[in-house]
C-alpha cells in the first residue's frame, strides 16, 4: 500500500525533541495505557498549538500593575471536531488551550474488512459563520476515509478554513485528503512509511482508540 509523490506543502510535521520523545513512548508497544493516555494528551497540546499558529487576533489594551500595555484578544470563531473515539484526547487538550471553541463530535467507525468509515453520530448546526476555523481532530490518518468523511461535513457547510490535526499520518491518507480537499492543512507529529494489508499505519503506534480507552 505504498504511496509516492505525497504533496507536503500543506503538511506541517511537528519535529521537536520533546514531541519526538513523546511519540517514541506512544509507539512503544510496552507503554501501558495510563502512560499512553498521558503522553498522547501532552503531545496534543503541542500539535494543537502549532495548528493554531495562524489564528486571528485583534489588538486590545491592557493595564498591568505598572501601567498600560498593548495586547491581543483571540478573534476567530473556532470549532473543534473530534472524531470519536480517539480524537477525544486531542479535544481535551484543544479545549484547554481555547476554552470558548464550539465542539462538534463526529462519530465514525472504520469497518475493519472494507476499511470504509461508517458514520454513527454527527450533530452539526445548519450553518456556521463564514469566517469559522474548523479543526478536525483525529490522531490516526491512515487510509484517510475517516478524515475525509469528517471534513466533508464542514465542507458542505461552506467552511473555507479547515485544519486536520493528527498524531501519525500515512502518505496514503495525506494524498487522499488533499485530492478531495486541497486547501486543508494537516498538522501531525509524523509522516510514516505506508499502510499494511490491514490498513494500519507502518510503523505507526497500533490502534489509537484501543490504546487510549482499552479494547
Ligand atoms: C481509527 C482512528 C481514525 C481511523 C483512521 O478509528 O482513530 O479515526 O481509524 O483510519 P482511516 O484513516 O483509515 O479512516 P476507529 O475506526 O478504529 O475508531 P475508534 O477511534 O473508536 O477506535
Ligand atoms: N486506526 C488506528 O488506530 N491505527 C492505525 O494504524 C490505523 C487506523
Amino acid at each position: 500500500m505504498a504511496t509516492t509523490g505525497t504533496d507536503t506543502s500543506k503538511v506541517t510535521i511537528v519535529n521537536h525533541p520533546l514531541t519526538r520523545n513523546i511519540l517514541t513512548r506512544l509507539r512503544d508497544y510496552q507503554t501501558p495505557s495510563g502512560e499512553f493516555r498521558e503522553k498522547a494528551r501532552q503531545l496534543s497540546y503541542f500539535l494543537v498549538y502549532e495548528a493554531m499558529r495562524e489564528l486571528g487576533v485583534r489588538e486590545v489594551g491592557v493595564e498591568t500593575p505598572i501601567g498600560p500595555a498593548k495586547g491581543v484578544a483571540l478573534s476567530d470563531y473556532v470549532v473543534f471536531a473530534p472524531v470519536l473515539r480517539a480524537g477525544l484526547i486531542l479535544a481535551e487538550a484543544a479545549q484547554e488551550l481555547f476554552a470558548n471553541a464550539r465542539i462538534y463530535h463526529i462519530g465514525l467507525r472504520r469497518d475493519e474488512e472494507t476499511l470504509k468509515a461508517i458514520s454513527y453520530y454527527a450533530k452539526l448546526p445548519e450553518a456556521l459563520p463564514n469566517e469559522s476555523r474548523v479543526f478536525v481532530l483525529d490522531p490516526m490518518l491512515a487510509t484517510g476515509g475517516s478524515a475525509c468523511a469528517a471534513i466533508n461535513l464542514f465542507d458542505k457547510l461552506n467552511v473555507t478554513t479547515i485544519h486536520l490535526v493528527s498524531i501519525v499520518a500515512a502518505p496514503e491518507g495525506v494524498k487522499r485528503v488533499h485530492s478531495q480537499f486541497p486547501n486543508v492543512h494537516i498538522t501531525t507529529a509524523a509522516l510514516d512509511e505506508n499502510l499494511n494489508e490491514h490498513g494500519y499505519i507502518v510503523p505507526g503506534l497500533g490502534d489509537a482508540g484501543d490504546r487510549i480507552f482499552g479494547t
